[in-house]
C-alpha cells in the first residue's frame, strides 16, 4: 500500500513539471564535468542579459551542496515564500528574473545541505513543478560539478534541455569536461555547444590580454566531440571586483569589459 502511495505521489509530482515545464520556453543547463570554471558565473550573468534584454527568463540552482546562484546574484538574504495553493514562490531578482535556489530555502546562510539520491531528485522536481513559476521564455539550471543525481535528474526530466558546456583549456578540465560530454551522449541530450572560460587574463593594470593555459584545447576537444565551439571568455579580474563593489552581475556592472561585451555575443546566440 505504502508502495503504491508513494508511486501514485511520485506520478503526480512529475505530471505537474511536465505541466510546468510545457509553460517554459527556451531551456539550457549550464554545464561541466570539472568544478570551479564559470558554470555559475555563466548561467547568472547570461541570465541576467535576457532578462535585462526583455525576455522573462527563470534561473534554477541544482547545486544543491554548493548552491552558488544567491551569491553571484548578490542576493544573500532573500527567502523563498510559500503561496496559498503550498507552491514555493520564486525569488525576484531583477525585472524579468525569475531564481530559485535552496540557498534561499535555508534557515542559516551556513547550512550544510545534507541530501542523498532520492531526496535530491525530489526537490528537483519540486523546484520545478511546485514553485509558482511565471510563463518563461528561457529557463537557465545552474549545475553542480561531474554527472551525479542533480545533473541526471536534469538530463532525464527535461527531455528538450540544451546543455552549455563550460570548459578551461587545462588538461584536468579538459578530461573531466570529456566525461560530461559523454553523459550527454548516453543520455540523448543535445549540446548547444561547449565555451572555453578563462582561456585569457586581462591584466587589470594595462589591459593586456594574455594567454592561459594550454590554448586550443577546449576548441580541439568540441571539434573531436562534434559539438559546436561556442569562443573563449577571458578571465577578468577587473570586472569581477566591478561586480563586487556594484552588487550586481559583472555584465552589468563593467558592461564594457572584454568580458562582458563576450557574454552579450554568447547571449545573443541562445
Ligand atoms: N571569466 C571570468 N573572469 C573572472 N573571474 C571568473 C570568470 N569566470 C569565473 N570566475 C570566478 O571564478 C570563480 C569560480 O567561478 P564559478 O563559481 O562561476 O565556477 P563554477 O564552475 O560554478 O564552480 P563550482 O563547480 O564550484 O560550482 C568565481 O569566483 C568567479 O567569480
Ligand atoms: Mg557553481
Amino acid at each position: 500500500m505504502t508502495t503504491t502511495l508513494g508511486t501514485l505521489d511520485q506520478r503526480l509530482r512529475q505530471k505537474e513539471m511536465s505541466a510546468a515545464l510545457c509553460r517554459f520556453g527556451k531551456k539550457y543547463l549550464v554545464l561541466s564535468g570539472k568544478g570551479g570554471v564559470g558554470k555559475t558565473t555563466l548561467a547568472a550573468n547570461l541570465a541576467w542579459l535576457k532578462a535585462k534584454a526583455g525576455h522573462r527568463v527563470g534561473l534554477l540552482d541544482v547545486d544543491l551542496h554548493g548552491p552558488d546562484i544567491a551569491g553571484a546574484l548578490y542576493l544573500p538574504e532573500a527567502k523563498v515564500e510559500v503561496d496559498d495553493q503550498g507552491h514555493l514562490v520564486p525569488v525576484k531578482a531583477a525585472e524579468n528574473l525569475w531564481v530559485m535556489t535552496v540557498q534561499h530555502l535555508l534557515e542559516r546562510k551556513q547550512e550544510a545541505v545534507m541530501w542523498r539520491g532520492p531526496r535530491k531528485m525530489r526537490a528537483i522536481i519540486q523546484f520545478i513543478g511546485e514553485t509558482a513559476w511565471p510563463q518563461l521564455d528561457y529557463f537557465f539550471i545552474d549545475s553542480p560539478p561531474g554527472t551525479g543525481d542533480e545533473t541526471l535528474t536534469v538530463l532525464k526530466n527535461i527531455p528538450d534541455v540544451k546543455a552549455l558546456v563550460v570548459s578551461t583549456g587545462h588538461a584536468m578540465a579538459l578530461s573531466d569536461v570529456a566525461k560530461a560530454i559523454d553523459c550527454l551522449k548516453a543520455c540523448g541530450t543535445e549540446a548547444f555547444g561547449l565555451i572555453d572560460n578563462l582561456s585569457t587574463l586581462i591584466c587589470p593594470e594595462c589591459g593586456r590580454e594574455t594567454p592561459l593555459h594550454g590554448q586550443g584545447g577546449a576548441q580541439e576537444l568540441a571539434g573531436a566531440a562534434g559539438i559546436p565551439f561556442l569562443g573563449s571568455l577571458p578571465m577578468d579580474p577587473a570586472a569581477s571586483a566591478a561586480a563586487d563593489r556594484a552588487g550586481t552581475p559583472l555584465a552589468e556592472a563593467a558592461p564594457e569589459s572584454q568580458l562582458a561585451l563576450r557574454l552579450v555575443e554568447l547571449a545573443d546566440r541562445l
